[in-house]
């Protein structure tokens, strides 16, 4: 029997658009909802970085939810710009050759000479490599870091506080599922327990959280993220799969300070 199934209309806009996974509209719906980005880092709307987010994308591969931040808050670092491409939502967007070598603002390796100072920064972490076939050097970016590795393991964890603090932390990481709930369910909760803690450990005080969760019993869960945030709200994008358990905890304004 075929395992093939017919793309829905998210995946097939997902293609249109660019992106390797239909899950990149569910943080796009997120971001819409809550100002998630931008009220992360209290800054003005729009693109250039101009709010100096930084973001930390947890379970990022295959990509979409990175290449999202990147394009849409990016500004003009980005290779993208540069070579003239239409910004993010733009049509028909050029295949335009990108030459990170052309910035007078890199190195010889493409990398950013100087110290970010609070500007724009995305760090990313999944156990899978990040496929290269969207992303037109988005990914060779100086204010891009991805590492491939178990972000609940000590030395991928202490790369990415090393990297931080950060103003918003997603994590739309899930393990490999069985299709029984009552195995899937306690293994996704360990994993978001693990974003949370490093949502806690690594983001700036009124910093945004926003974790996939695989709905079961999330008291414990929901009452550890009323402590660490002001504002706590569960929210099921459009784009999730009908009958799909997942849903999405947004944690808006850490409160406190940072751990060093
Ligand atoms: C649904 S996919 C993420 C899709 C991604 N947001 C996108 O839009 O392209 C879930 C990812 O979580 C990753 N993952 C699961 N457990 C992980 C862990 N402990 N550390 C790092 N990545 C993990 C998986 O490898 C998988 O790529």
């Amino acid at each position: 029997m075929s395992s093939y199934k017919k793309p829905d209309f998210w995946s097939l806009k997902a293609q249109k658009d660019g992106y390797p996974a239909r899950s990149v509209y569910k943080l796009q719906e997120i971001d819409k909802k809550f100002a998630f980005f931008v009220s992360s880092c209290g800054g003005k709307s729009g693109r250039g970085g101009t709010c100096g987010l930084r973001a930390l994308d947890l379970g990022a591969a295959p990509g979409s939810w990175s290449l999202y931040i990147l394009r849409r808050y990016g500004g003009s670092r980005g290779p993208e710009n540069r070579a003239g491409l239409p910004a993010e939502g733009a049509e028909n967007p050029a295949e335009t050759a990108i030459d990170p070598a052309a910035d007078p603002a890199r190195g010889p390796e493409g990398f950013l000479k100087g110290p970010l100072k609070g500007g724009f920064f995305l760090a990313a972490a999944d156990l899978l490599p990040l496929p290269r076939r969207h992303d037109r050097g988005l990914f060779d970016r100086g204010d891009f870091f991805f590492v491939q590795g178990d972000f609940t393991a000590d030395p991928v964890r202490e790369e990415l506080v090393r990297r931080g603090p950060y103003t918003a932390v997603v994590s739309d990481a899930a393990p490999a599922t069985t299709g029984n709930r009552s195995v899937d369910t306690p293994r996704s909760l360990a994993l978001v327990e693990e974003a949370l803690g490093c949502a806690e450990q690594c983001l700036v005080p009124g910093g945004n959280l926003a974790v996939k969760v695989f709905q079961g019993d999330t008291a414990a869960l929901l009452a550890r993220l009323r402590e660490s945030f002001t504002t706590v709200k569960s929210f099921k994008p459009a784009a999730c799969r009908s009958g799909s358990f997942e849903t999405y905890y947004i944690g808006l304004g850490k409160r406190g300070y940072t751990h060093s």
